[in-house]
């Protein structure tokens, strides 16, 4: 993990684990935009920005939770909410304690060196779904195995992973990956469609983070299929005349510096020439394999496109535009969240990411039409403060922040929470917003 010393206090540095300490973040971590103004003074600034930032202008990234600031809870009174209980059962999703669940995200161990194991034992703890990256920096079989040691010690949790596959030239790979992840337990799979190319992040530009900063691995490519008798013999080459990616060992994707931000080096493993095609391809492969694994399609922000992923076999429809690090200038996913709710809500479960920070945003996402919602950044920033203890330390404070909303709207149980439940104040629209208070702190500590 990358520390920035400089802004480490002697009493961090005094502690084990990496400069992590709980009291730190405990004393100052009281909603979910601390953490972020936590690992903005404990990364690397290179590190941070990498992180923290969005494509070009940034603009989505800054709408997506500006955006909920423009929806109004309509509260409802005198009703009893003695038990309120976030608990909930999603369609294809499992049982779980809230609908949150941690968005899939690579490289978790740039933050700590545990990674993605320690996110995982936190969902687990937490009883939510968890999403593993195919870009993770553990392995499909070593965060299983985390999660499942995690859950066994507790009666009272169960993991509940899904995994997330990117499309590759290499389709054999591709499907290696997906059969991995169900033989080590995965219990669905997200379909991220919004990254045929990576967005440009200036920052990571400007300060020359343009490959994935060793130690650290894309690790699931590495592994050796030749020693596994399920999977062997298999094609190990590199075909120098396409670039695509079939080998052994893929660290000249991402290890290069070909690109000025180290995540484009990626772009020549992944297929630009994908269609619904493939979407139904995936489908008709989870089918073969016997399990009835749900497919969630990720990236979606149009009605158009949410009607075609459900005709090629999307089980869950999931509202995000990549936390908006993809394209600039698209909505916020709280804003398209109607109308695909209107397109496809009936026939299947719409999940949304992007700008979640409060447990209004949550009930407001929820009211509009979601079951269930992701948060990305906000995973980073903890693991980068204080690991496995404050990622589920924000989880918490997400969960109180939550059952407060939805007590005092009057709502006891998350199936209760309707649309009469959020409205837009006709007056906002087109009116600019004053700037969030984690703006605020961001720009003044600059
Ligand atoms: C550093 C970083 C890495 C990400 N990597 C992936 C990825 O590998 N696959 C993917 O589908 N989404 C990825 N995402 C997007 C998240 O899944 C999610 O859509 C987004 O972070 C949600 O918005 P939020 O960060 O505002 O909560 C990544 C996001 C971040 C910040």
């Amino acid at each position: 993990m990358k520390i920035n010393d400089k802004n480490s206090s002697s009493s961090d540095n005094n502690n084990n684990n990496n400069n992590k300490s709980s009291d730190g973040y405990q004393q100052q971590c009281f909603n979910v935009d601390d953490f972020q103004i936590l690992a903005k003074k404990r990364l690397t600034p290179d590190l941070y920005d990498y992180l923290a930032s969005g494509s070009d202008d940034e603009q989505t990234l800054l709408e997506n939770s500006r955006a909920f600031k423009r929806w109004y809870l309509r509260p409802r009174v005198l009703r009893p909410v003695g038990n309120v209980n976030t608990r909930t059962v999603l369609r294809f999703g499992g049982n779980v304690a809230m609908p949150i669940f941690v968005s899939p995200a690579g490289v978790h161990a740039l933050c700590d060196d545990e990674g993605e194991c320690a996110t995982v034992r936190a969902c687990a703890n937490a009883s939510i779904l968890f999403g593993l990256s195919q870009h993770s920096t553990r392995s499909i079989e070593e965060v299983a195995e985390a999660s499942s040691s995690s859950s066994s010690r507790s009666s009272s949790t169960s993991s509940l992973n899904f995994y997330q596959a990117y499309i590759l030239k290499d389709r054999t790979r591709t499907l290696l990956l997906l059969r991995r992840a169900l033989r080590a337990g995965y219990k669905g799979i997200f379909l991220t469609v919004d990254s045929v190319r990576f967005g440009y992040r200036e920052c990571d530009a400007r300060n020359g983070f343009n490959a994935l900063p060793p130690p650290h691995r894309l690790v699931n490519y590495d592994y050796d299929y030749d020693n596994d008798s399920e999977y062997s013999p298999t094609t190990a080459t590199i075909d120098e005349s396409d670039g695509s990616c079939t080998g052994v060992t893929l660290d000249r994707t991402y290890n290069s510096q070909e690109k000025q931000s180290w995540d484009q080096n990626s772009e020549q493993m992944f297929e630009q020439n994908v269609s619904w095609e493939d979407v139904a391809w995936i489908k008709e492969e989870l089918k073969e394999q016997g399990k009835e694994i749900p497919l969630v399609v990720k990236g979606i922000m149009t009605a158009e496109d949410a009607v075609l992923a459900v005709q090629a076999g999307a089980d869950v429809i999931m509202v995000s535009n990549h936390g908006g690090r993809q394209l600039d200038g698209c909505m916020a996913t709280i804003d398209v969240l109607p109308e695909i709710v209107r397109a496809v809500n009936s026939i299947v479960p719409i999940w949304l990411d992007g700008g979640i920070r409060r447990g209004t945003d949550v009930l407001k996402a929820l009211a509009l039409g979601a079951s269930a919602v992701g948060i990305g950044k906000p995973v980073f920033f903890s693991l980068g403060v204080g690991g496995e203890g404050a990622v589920s330390y924000m989880l918490r404070l997400l969960q109180t922040e939550l059952e407060a909303a939805m007590a005092i709207c009057g709502i006891e149980r998350i199936e209760d929470i309707k649309p009469t439940h959020v409205t837009r104040h006709p007056l906002y629209d087109g009116m600019s917003f004053r700037e969030s208070s984690i703006e605020t702190v961001l720009r003044s500590s600059l």
